[in-house]
């Protein structure tokens, strides 16, 4: 595992993926597969390349199954070892179950995605930490967190990842206005999902921030904005009058898996690069 300076990510997943009922009754979108690896594991396994070695969980009651996901299952383990299947404990108990620490808060209620990062000021230790959002799965070499990263290293500041999104598209994301200096996009506005008249710029934040933990202050001081939600947008605005934040148009495959259509293209997308899956796909 790399070290690095950055070792907390907060995700939250209080959300209750209404998009995608009835499934989401009982099961939480983060879990649901990409074949036969959920969401969230995607976003773990990327946290942990950039060299996390903290996850913070913001969840809610309708979430148990993420927690049982990253515990130890004993009497499966127990069971797959005595039938010799050593190789599919490995694949439910990878490494860095026992290296990494999972921390759990409830969100009491939905309010809003500023709202959520808020519950994790008081486990927050260092000056910056990551947030990822697992319904946005983005497959890229180095993973995305880590592309993030090293701007950070090279800013010491907060970063947000962007794409360029179509004029539909727009009013579904934060969108920035920024200046490029010395071949970085430096932030100089934000808005929360504009109209597509209103919108300073095509480029659109998704779920990938390393952000400063002074954005706690600015949480606490922002009002609910739209959806009269307490939207991390509106903190970043404030967060940017008195701190460097940078953007980076990061590079790989982004699959919104908050939409079918997104969820879909990346099973589509997994499985073509699977062997026995390809016929399938070909047909
Ligand atoms: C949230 C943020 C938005 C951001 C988006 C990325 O919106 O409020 O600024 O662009 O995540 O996925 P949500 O998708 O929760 O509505």
């Amino acid at each position: 595992m790399s070290k690095s300076n950055l070792k907390q990510a907060v995700f939250p997943v209080a959300g209750l993926g209404s998009r995608f009922l009835p499934v989401t009754k009982s099961i939480p979108k983060e879990m649901l597969p990409i074949i036969d690896k959920p969401l969230i594991q995607f976003a773990v396994e990327e946290a942990i390349e950039a060299g996390i070695e903290e996850i913070i969980f913001v969840t809610s009651h309708t979430k148990k199954a993420i927690e049982d996901y990253f515990s130890m299952n004993y009497e499966l383990e127990h069971r797959l070892k005595d039938a010799g299947k050593s190789e599919v404990v490995e694949i439910i108990h990878p490494k860095y179950l026992d290296e990494i620490k999972f921390s759990f808060i409830r969100q009491s209620e939905p309010n809003g995605l500023g709202h959520a990062i808020l519950q994790a000021k008081h486990i927050i230790t260092d000056d910056f930490f990551g947030i990822i959002l697992a319904d946005d799965l983005i497959l890229s070499e180095p993973g995305c967190l880590k592309q993030l990263l090293e701007i950070h290293e090279k800013t010491q500041s907060s970063v947000l990842g962007v794409f360029s999104a179509s004029e539909n598209q727009v009013s579904n994301y934060g969108v920035i206005s920024s200046k490029n200096i010395d071949g970085v996009e430096k932030v100089d506005g934000i808005v929360e999902k504009p109209k597509p008249a209103d919108a300073p710029s095509n480029l659109a934040v998704f779920g990938r921030y390393i952000l400063s933990k002074n954005i706690f202050l600015n949480i606490e001081q922002t009002k609910p904005g739209l959806n009269n939600e307490i939207q991390l947008t509106d903190a970043i605005q404030d967060l940017i009058l008195n701190e460097d934040v940078f953007a980076l148009e990061f590079e790989g495959r982004r699959f919104d898996c908050g939409s079918k259509e997104g969820y879909i293209s990346a099973i589509i997308d997994r499985a073509s690069s699977i062997d026995k899956f390809k016929s399938i796909i070909e047909k």
